[in-house]
């Protein structure tokens, strides 16, 4: 496999940070969620701690996601996949990065004006991104809240939507997203072709692996 993304695939980078981000997501949302109801205490405190900072986490990880998208492109759309579908797509992923980067920085900006002190793991100490106000600590805390819903119903129309392609349209969305053999376009040319791997070890002929390579507009669509 690729470290960058190629016109059919997704490179490592990409891959890797994909999914990383879904599980600090899932843990950060498990901890945020749980953590409000815990009784005041040094418990508290530390859990409270660990969300900020896997938030902080979670913030460098987009902001490096976002450069190497920028840098490295994106493939095709898969083959096959209506235009108004493809809108969708870009938008929803549009959408995710957007809130990727609004929920650590509202979380932040409600920090500071709360006035709550901010270390990344004990390690530094992090700057106030403004001065304690009490309406602007209501407002930001809102925004990371309902931000927060809204985050969770976009990922779970997302996920909903590769595991459709996956199952009923039986095409590559989700599997060009998933570590593995490389199902390359040049081999599915050649397998149609009649040289290169035989018929028995060529891959099936999945509508995004013959996908065109991406133009230069769509390889920056997400
Ligand atoms: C079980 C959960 C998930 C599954 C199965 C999944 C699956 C996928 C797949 C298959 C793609 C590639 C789509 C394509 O090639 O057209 C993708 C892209 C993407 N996913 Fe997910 N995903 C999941 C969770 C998440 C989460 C939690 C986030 C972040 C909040 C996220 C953010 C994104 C973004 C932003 C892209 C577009 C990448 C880009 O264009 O740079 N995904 N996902």
């Amino acid at each position: 496999m690729t470290l960058k993304n190629t016109a059919d695939r997704w490179g490592a980078v990409s891959q890797s940070l994909h999914w990383l981000i879904v599980l600090l997501i899932a843990a950060i949302a498990v901890i945020g969620l749980t953590m409000t109801d815990m009784h005041n205490g040094p418990s508290k405190i530390k859990i409270y701690a660990l969300h900020k900072s896997l938030g902080l986490t979670l913030l460098t990880l987009v902001t490096l996601r976002l450069l190497w998208r920028i840098y490295a492109g994106a493939p095709a759309p898969v083959a096959g996949t209506p235009h108004w579908q493809e809108r969708i797509a870009s938008l929803t992923h549009w959408a995710l990065y957007a809130l990727m980067f609004a929920l650590p920085l509202s979380g932040w900006l409600f920090n500071s004006t709360a006035g709550y002190p901010l270390q990344y793991f004990g390690l530094f100490n992090l700057p106030k991104l403004a001065a304690r106000n009490e309406e602007l600590a209501q407002l930001t805390r809102n925004l990371h809240e309902t931000g927060f819903w809204l985050l969770l119903a976009l990922v779970l129309a997302h996920a909903a939507a590769a595991f459709y392609h996956h199952l009923f349209q039986n095409d590559a969305t989700l599997t060009r997203m998933l570590p593995g053999r490389r199902r390359s376009y040049d081999a599915i040319a050649d397998a149609a072709n009649g040289h290169g791997a035989s018929s028995a070890d060529a891959p099936a002929p999945l509508a995004s692996t013959v996908s065109a390579p991406a133009s230069p507009e769509n390889r920056n669509a997400p």
